[in-house]
């Protein structure tokens, strides 16, 4: 037996928004009853452009229910533009979380909308444009690609439990996990990078550092202009500094403090360094 929350339950039990909007302004269906599961959406909007009622006809498990009960909640109120970000993760996180087997029931959800926005748009969202990976359920490799990004999928198990692809007779398997070893990839590419931790440093390293940073990057950048820095004070992370020449009556001295001796300071001492000007 899954473990369904409360919300869930209540969304099962209660579902809100059922049926047909007759002169909708969109409208999507996606899944196949075949499939053992199915979802028709219909919206209309406001004369403000937002989606005014959503209703839903489903077929399919209590899950199923419960997110396109969820989803018809979530969109209501929305721009289209809005609603066309939500995720089937914030159909999931709307109930309280779904178990990790029904996870393609949110993920029904967020076709749904999507097929029914772009119907409202007058664009198709033409299946035949992509390769069906899995024959048993008709799901393509685009279906499949969007769901290891959105969800950060990285088993073939977990790609059945988010698009039912793979969960019949298990011949596009090695398929399945031929795009799991492409789209990963393409996703570390893709990651910012990390920055390496600065390490911890003495308080005579840390004296040293901002020294070397100050002759190094900060003076000749300042000298250029006509003005110069001198260290007065280390206390922690404070750094006290005297500005010289003509940056010492720069009206715009507190951000060349700031913007560029803190910043530098940050960036090769320690992001805690804190500078301020002392004045005679
Ligand atoms: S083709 Fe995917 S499970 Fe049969």
């Amino acid at each position: 037996m899954w473990e369904y929350t409360d919300k869930v339950k209540d969304h099962f039990l209660n579902p809100r928004n059922v049926g047909e909007i007759e002169d909708a302004d969109g409208s999507g269906e996606v899944g196949s009853l075949a499939c053992g599961d199915a979802l028709r959406l219909t919206f209309k909007l406001d004369e403000r452009k937002r989606i005014k009622d959503a209703r839903f006809k489903t077929f399919g498990c209590a899950s199923a229910i419960a997110s396109s009960s969820a989803l018809t909640e979530i969109i209501k109120g929305k721009t289209l533009e809005e609603a066309e970000k939500v995720t089937n993760r914030d159909i999931a996180e709307y109930l309280g979380g779904l178990p990790e087997e029904k996870m393609h029931c949110s993920v029904m959800g967020k076709e749904a909308l999507e097929v029914a926005i772009a119907n409202y748009r007058g664009e198709k969202v033409a299946k035949e444009d992509f390769e069906i990976v899995c024959k048993c359920f008709g799901v393509t490799d685009n279906e499949i690609i969007k769901a290891i990004r959105e969800n950060d999928l990285k088993t073939v198990e977990q790609v059945t439990y988010y698009t039912k692809a793979g969960g019949g007779c298990g011949h596009c398997h090695p398929k399945i996990e031929a795009l799991i070893e492409q789209v990963r990839k393409e996703m570390v590419k893709e990651a910012p990078p990390v920055k390496p931790e600065k390490k911890k440093l003495t308080n005579i390293q840390k004296i040293k550092l901002i020294e070397e940073t100050l002759g190094r990057e900060i003076v000749p950048a300042l000298k250029a202009d006509g003005g110069d820095i001198d260290l007065v004070d280390i206390e922690g992370n404070k750094v006290y500094v005297a500005l010289r020449g003509k940056c010492s009556f720069c009206p715009s001295s507190e951000v060349t403090l700031k913007q560029y001796v803190e910043s530098k300071l940050k960036e090769f001492v320690s992001d805690e360094i804190e500078v301020e000007e002392v004045r005679p």
